[in-house]
């Protein structure tokens, strides 16, 4: 059930650990709210996979939140946002956020050439979801996109530096020329921040969706009267395989404490 209490908690899923990115910023602008993380590190990665198997998958994670009376669902994954928001929003009537939209207000904001880079997932970047959606706020824009999918599985390996990573950041991000901002259009890359940052240099400004994400939330928890006047912040993490090395990595990749992650299966 979706719950419209403002005490019941925010969920907020991924297909791993990218989602985390999200949520650290999420503590940062609630620190009141209680958080219930999935991320189906079963099936990652989603990038790879077909439209219809994007959409089962994030059904079943919106089912779990939902198991867990959320209030509000962040979609922290990118792949989900650009395939399957119409299919969750299709069965579950609750308060949804989405990447795409902060991300492109970010960058929107960022750019002053007008030149944007977007780096994201195959399924993400074959989508367009970016393109239209900074061509319908900007049409004069110039928009260079690029499917990443090395990147994703690197991260939940947690290789995130060195030899390694820089040569597929060369090989990816080699057509960038000119751009002004890039677009990390995965929840995963903000992990890779140092070695792409290393790559453009200081006159490409990398644009993630995490932090206006999360002042959406907070604004429309505001809106609806949803915010909640308990004093303590939690969050309950859940993770449908390697629960273990989950917690592991979101402690060593993301600066996260306290993860103590139960396995689900989906
Ligand atoms: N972190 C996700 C995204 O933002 C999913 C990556 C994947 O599983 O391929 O796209």
């Amino acid at each position: 059930m979706i719950s419209s209490s403002p005490d019941a908690p925010i969920g907020v899923f991924d297909s791993g650990l990218g989602g985390l990115t999200v949520l650290k910023s999420c503590l940062e602008a609630m620190p009141n709210e209680r958080f219930v993380y999935l991320g189906d590190t079963a099936r990652t990665p989603y990038g790879s996979k077909a439209h219809e198997t994007i959409c089962r998958y994030a059904i079943d994670c919106t089912e779990f939140l939902a198991s867990h009376d959320v209030k509000f669902l962040v979609v922290a994954c990118n792949t989900v946002s650009a395939h399957a928001i119409s299919e969750i929003q299709s069965r579950y009537d609750c308060p949804i956020v989405s990447t795409v939209e902060p991300a492109v207000d970010a960058a929107l904001k960022a750019s002053k050439t007008g030149r944007i880079g977007v780096i994201g997932t195959r399924a993400t970047i074959v989508s367009k979801v970016y393109q239209k959606a900074l061509r319908a706020k900007n049409p004069s824009v110039e928009v260079v996109a690029k499917a990443c999918p090395l990147f994703v599985p690197f991260v939940e390996e947690g290789i995130v530096e060195g030899e390694i990573i820089d040569q597929v950041v060369e090989l990816y991000l080699s057509e960038m020329r000119g751009i002004d901002t890039l677009i990390l259009g995965c929840t995963h890359y903000p992990l890779l921040s140092k070695p792409l940052a290393k790559y453009l240099g200081p006159d490409v400004a990398l644009v993630t969706c995490s932090d206006t994400m999360a002042a959406v939330v907070r604004e429309r928890l505001a809106q609806d009267q949803l915010a909640t006047s308990q004093a303590t912040q939690s969050v309950e993490y859940f993770a449908s395989d390697a629960a273990d090395r989950f917690d592991a990595l979101a402690t060593q990749l993301v600066g996260l404490t306290n993860v103590r992650s139960r396995h689900i299966d989906l």
